[in-house]
Parts: C-alpha cells; sequence; structure tokens
C-alpha cells in the first residue's frame, strides 16, 4: 500500500486553521485507523504471577479497611494500554480481589458485566439478586449487568479472587456507572442442582434474571466434565468446556465468553490464531505458554493475557493435569461481525 503524505508535510498555518475549526486530516492517521491486513493492537502479551500479587494484596488489607475501599482489588493491567487505563485487554478488566474474615462488600449493581474466579481462601460468599452463591476455589459466579450484587465472608482467612469485567468497552462507550443499594434479603442459594446432565427445569412463570437462570459454576462440577472428556477415546481434540446459558446453550454473558482447558501431563495445545483477545489463568497445575516471541511459566493462580490474532501455544511441561480458565472477547465479536481466525504461522 503506498506510503500517506504525513502531518509535517502539510503547512502549519493549514493544521492550525483546521484545528480551529475542529477539523482533522484523515489520510496522516487513515494507515493507524485502518491498518492492512491486520490490526495493530496495544494488548501486549504480558504475564502477573500470583505470588508476586499476593502479598501486595494482603498489604492492602493492612493499609486500606475495608469502609475507605470499598472493594480492594489490585487491577492487573496491560502496559500496552498505560498502566493507568486499568486494562488486559481493549475490552477487558482484570483485578484481584481481597475480603478479609468478617468483612462486607456493599450491595451494588453496575452496568458493566462481571464475573469472579475463585483463587485462594473459604468462607465468603456473593449475593446475587438474592441468591446466596458460596465462593470456592475454581468457581465461576456470574454477576451480569445490573444485577444486584454484594459479598460476605463468614471464614477465617483472607479470600481471593479475579474479577473479570467488560469494564473497558463499557467504559468507552460512555455507558459505565454504578449505583449503591441496601442490604439484600438472601431468598435461597445457587441454582446448580437446578440444571444437571442435560435436564434443566421447565418454565412455568416470568423469571427473575430473564437470561441468566445460573449465577454460579461450580468449579468440581466443571473438573468432571474436562476428566470425563480427557477420558473419552472417542473425543477429538484438547478437552474444553464453555460456560454457557443452560436453558439457551448461548455464552453465558454477553460480551466476554469463559472456557476452561484441561491439559493433560507433557501435553501440547496449540490454538488457532483468533481475532478475539484471550485471557489465561491457571486453576491447578502449571503452563507454559508461548504468545508469539514471549514464552511464560505459569503456576496455580498465574494469569496471562494475549493479543489479537496472536499464535499461542499451551504446553504442561509437569506429571499432573493442568487447568486452565480462558476469558476472550469473541462473543462480542461475534455479535458485531467481527470474529475471524487465521491459519497458524
Ligand atoms: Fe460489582
Amino acid at each position: 500500500m503506498e506510503q500517506l503524505a504525513t502531518l509535517e508535510d502539510l503547512p502549519k498555518e493549514y493544521v492550525s486553521t483546521l484545528t480551529q475549526s475542529n477539523l482533522v486530516p484523515l489520510w496522516p492517521s487513515l494507515r493507524n485507523v485502518l491498518p492492512p491486513n491486520q490490526p495493530i493492537p496495544q494488548t501486549q502479551a504480558t504475564a502477573w504471577h500470583f505470588k508476586d500479587i499476593k502479598p501486595l494484596l494482603l498489604q492492602a488489607g493492612e493499609l486500606t479497611p475495608i469502609e475507605k475501599a470499598e472493594r480492594r482489588v489490585l487491577v492487573l493491567a496491560n502496559p500496552g494500554h498505560g498502566l493507568e487505563n486499568m486494562k488486559a485487554t481493549s475490552s477487558i478488566y482484570l483485578g484481584m480481589q481481597l475480603l478479609l474474615p468478617n468483612e462486607w462488600a456493599p450491595s451494588h449493581r453496575h452496568t458493566p458485566n462481571a464475573v469472579r474466579l475463585i483463587v485462594e481462601g473459604t468462607g465468603a460468599y456473593t449475593t446475587v439478586e438474592g441468591q446466596k452463591c458460596t465462593m470456592e476455589h475454581g468457581d465461576l459466579i456470574l454477576t451480569p449487568s445490573g444485577l444486584w450484587h454484594e459479598h460476605g465472608h463468614d471464614g477465617d482467612e483472607p479470600v481471593i479472587w479475579l474479577d473479570v469485567l467488560d469494564l473497558p468497552l463499557v467504559y468507552y462507550m460512555e455507558a459505565s456507572f454504578v449505583e449503591g443499594g441496601d442490604v439484600q434479603e438472601v431468598k435461597g442459594t445457587d441454582r446448580g442442582h437446578r440444571y444437571a446432565k442435560g435436564i434443566v427445569p421447565t418454565v412455568h412463570f416470568v423469571r427473575e434474571n430473564s437470561g441468566y437462570p445460573l449465577l454460579r459454576y461450580s468449579w468440581k462440577d466443571a473438573k468432571q466434565v474436562l476428566d470425563a472428556l480427557a477420558a473419552d477415546a472417542a473425543h477429538q481434540g484438547p478437552a474444553q468446556i464453555s460456560y454457557v446459558n443452560p436453558e439457551t446453550g448461548e455464552d453465558c454473558q454477553k460480551i466476554i465468553g469463559y472456557s476452561a482447558i484441561r491439559l493433560a501431563p507433557k501435553e501440547v495445545v496449540q490454538l488457532e490464531r483468533r481475532s478475539a483477545a484471550q485471557v489465561f489463568h491457571v486453576i491447578e497445575g502449571q503452563m507454559h505458554i508461548d504468545i508469539n516471541a514471549n514464552t511464560y511459566e505459569l503456576s496455580r493462580s498465574d494469569t496471562a493475557c494475549a493479543p489479537c490474532f496472536a499464535q499461542i501455544d499451551l504446553i504442561n511441561n509437569g506429571d499432573e493435569p493442568a487447568y486452565i480458565f480462558v476469558a476472550d472477547e469473541a462473543p462480542l465479536q461475534k455479535k458485531l461481525g467481527l470474529y475471524s481466525t487465521r491459519a497458524r504461522i
């Protein structure tokens, strides 16, 4: 493609007259906003190790009482986007959150969709629209856009979880805001028991939280399915599950997609190059991950992100299976007609 003229090629007086009239010439920026053949991502391959995060998060617990923080979170920020912008990818926010025994994070609801993946500790719970969801290691709990949620902790050890939100996208759209609420009345526990082995309840009523019948996906159940897939000789390809709405089979949330992969000892999984940026978080085991020219060793509770169209290899060098949680921007891109894949290089 032809090299285009730059801003410096124009007379200063002309540019200044344009500026005074709130006008901008397109051609000096055209190759940036419409780069040839594939996007130029700001998202950089980045890894965050839990051994670095945990002491700093516990220190935050000493430095700032929960009342003064509301949510005590360290944001996993991608340097490619500028740390102050608090993005892991263009659409995904990641935060590691700490709740200490007897602490309570007050009820609120907001426009960005959120999930939390429980990293460490027991005894905490999230109440979503009156449904009390216990938080155990590896569980995925949804708090979709507009649903009231609060966190409490009846246990005796710190609980840490990974928050994943579509905040960067919603903020960019100038649609991000939060409302505070009263303590919720608990009306029941999570409804995982209603959705088992292809059986779903027949709906005879207009349900609250329409579109989100299941709010807690238990890791114990997810791991069982992954192990069964790995043991099934008829199953082709890597053992991978998707977190979906059990009544429709669609992605469990509208913007970010969630899945999990099991890597057998010594297994190598070469992912196709996808237009959606991705996040990887180790639930159990360890993994060596190659993202383009970058290599990271990830242990339990470590997190990494990869830009669009990255060439990614997941390698389990250990003697135990590794279980990896994955978040990606595919649901959003598919809805917008922007999703595509490329052959590996
Ligand atoms: Fe929230």
